[in-house]
């Protein structure tokens, strides 16, 4: 299978894509994105990822010009020329090309560029993770918000890198008042005192997708859950972490800051909740979103 990329409606094999040098997603990270998974033809979420594109596209004062069908539609046409298979699906939409390598919204004059991506998706790793709590903060809500979903990445991929050089595979990062927020590229789950804690909105992360299913599914599985402040001695004094992403459901958390949590193995209720949620999202896709993906493009 090939790895294709849609550019403005236009499909080519990914190394043969290009946006031009004036886009301003490449000058200055001024675009948004969603990452989206497929089983088989059919996205996951895929009415969640839209609204989360749509809400940082208006955080970002970003007119969409493509409406959620045309979107879907140029995902299905670019699913369909890859083939059969589960796939990842990136979805960029920048500012577009402007007038000049200006920062000025007024030279923001280009149509939005809109490109997707598609990739064999890799093997769901479920590699567990080593967590290291970096001194690097997440964005606080008052600059770039971590809500808005955006090509911004830098502060993460710094935050990475600097995790992997203390032995980690993935950085814990805390806002500005000393509350955890969530990893370089995921939400995050602890469990204290018996129940399953995930920072809160306002601590300033992204409002996962894995994140709002699992709030809503955790309490079906028996589990208490909550929304609620960490700190980084609560974080160290739990029994359990995970990470939730869409790319990686529930990653369990072996390790913080070089400890190992349950003696370095896979926590038995991340383990046991990992497999009871994948069974839930495989009846989930095939009861509710192909369904509702196969009316949206058409091929109900
Ligand atoms: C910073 C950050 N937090 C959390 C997530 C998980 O979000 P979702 O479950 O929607 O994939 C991501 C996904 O890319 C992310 O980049």
């Amino acid at each position: 299978m090939a790895n294709l990329c849609n550019v403005d409606g236009r499909i080519t094999p990914e190394a043969d894509a290009r946006v031009p040098v004036l886009d301003r997603g490449f000058l200055f990270g001024d675009s948004i994105y969603e990452v989206v998974r497929t089983v088989g033809s059919e996205p996951f979420g895929w009415p969640e990822h839209w609204e989360r594109l749509r809400a940082s596209a208006a955080a970002i004062r970003l007119r969409l010009d493509l409406d959620e069908t045309m979107v879907a539609r140029r995902i299905a046409a670019t699913l369909a020329a890859a083939g059969r298979g589960d796939h990842y699906v990136r979805v960029v939409v920048t500012r577009g090309a402007g007038s000049a390598p200006n920062i000025d919204l007024a030279c923001a004059t280009g149509a939005p560029c809109w490109v997707i991506m598609v990739r064999e998706l890799a093997p769901m790793s479920g590699a567990p993770a080593r967590l290291a709590l970096i001194e690097r903060l997440r964005n606080d809500r008052r600059a770039l918000d971590p809500a808005t979903k955006s090509g911004n990445y830098l502060n993460n991929v710094l935050g990475l890198a600097e995790a992997r050089e203390l032995g980690a595979t993935d950085c814990v990062m805390q806002n500005a008042q000393g509350f955890i927020t969530e990893a370089s590229t995921s939400n995050l789950f602890a469990r204290v005192d018996g129940a399953w804690i995930t920072p809160r909105l306002d601590d300033g992360i992204l409002a996962g997708v894995t994140r709002a299913h699992l709030l809503a599914w955790l309490p079906t599985a028996g589990e208490r859950v909550a929304e609620a402040r960490l700190t980084p001695a609560d974080l160290r004094r739990a029994d359990e972490i995970f990470l939730s992403s869409t790319l990686r459901d529930i990653a369990p958390v072996t390790h913080l800051d070089g400890r190992p949590l349950n003696d370095g193995a896979i926590g038995p209720e991340s383990k046991r909740l990992r497999s009871a949620y994948q069974a839930w999202y495989a009846e989930r896709l095939c009861a509710h979103y192909a369904p509702l993906w196969r009316r949206l493009v058409g091929s109900a």
